[in-house]
């Protein structure tokens, strides 16, 4: 299995901030996941007038993905942020991302502009959350 790219996935999460639609908050997010099929899908942030109907460029990354038939995910690449202070995912994101990843994937959170970063896992972000085995039984 080809190493992970992080440098091209931060680079694709960049691009696609530049399409954030985010006239309210002023706060531009990218998503880049690394598909087990080697693909690279990406989302940004959409926000509405109605503000709680915005819609997280993590899950619309994941959402492009679903919908192109993939359902397995190596790695996140989360571009928000500057000053140091990278923007990491919210916490409906790490619910929506356990749906398909497993709690080992890495999660790049990196600034807009370069100046800092956070290394981390899913599992690290979401410890104990809840799953399919919960419902299924
Ligand atoms: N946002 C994301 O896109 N992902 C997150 O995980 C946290 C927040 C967006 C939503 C909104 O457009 C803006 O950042 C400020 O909350």
């Amino acid at each position: 299995m080809k190493p992970i790219d992080f440098d091209k996935l931060t680079e694709a999460a960049r691009h696609v901030a530049l399409n954030s639609y985010c006239p309210y908050s002023r706060y531009r997010v990218g998503a880049a996941l690394l598909a087990d099929n080697g693909m690279i899908y990406t989302g940004c942030n959409v926000e509405n007038a109605s503000y709680g109907l915005t819609v997280c460029a993590e899950r619309a990354a994941m959402m492009n993905a679903v919908a192109d038939g993939v359902r397995g995910f190596r790695a996140l690449v989360v571009t928000a942020g500057a000053q140091a202070r990278p923007g990491m995912p919210c916490g409906s994101c790490r619910q929506v991302l356990s749906e398909f990843c497993t709690p080992d994937m890495p999660v790049l959170c990196a600034t807009l502009d370069g100046s800092g970063s956070v290394q981390t896992t899913l599992g690290e972000l979401l410890p104990h959350g809840f799953s399919k085995l919960d419902v299924e039984g």
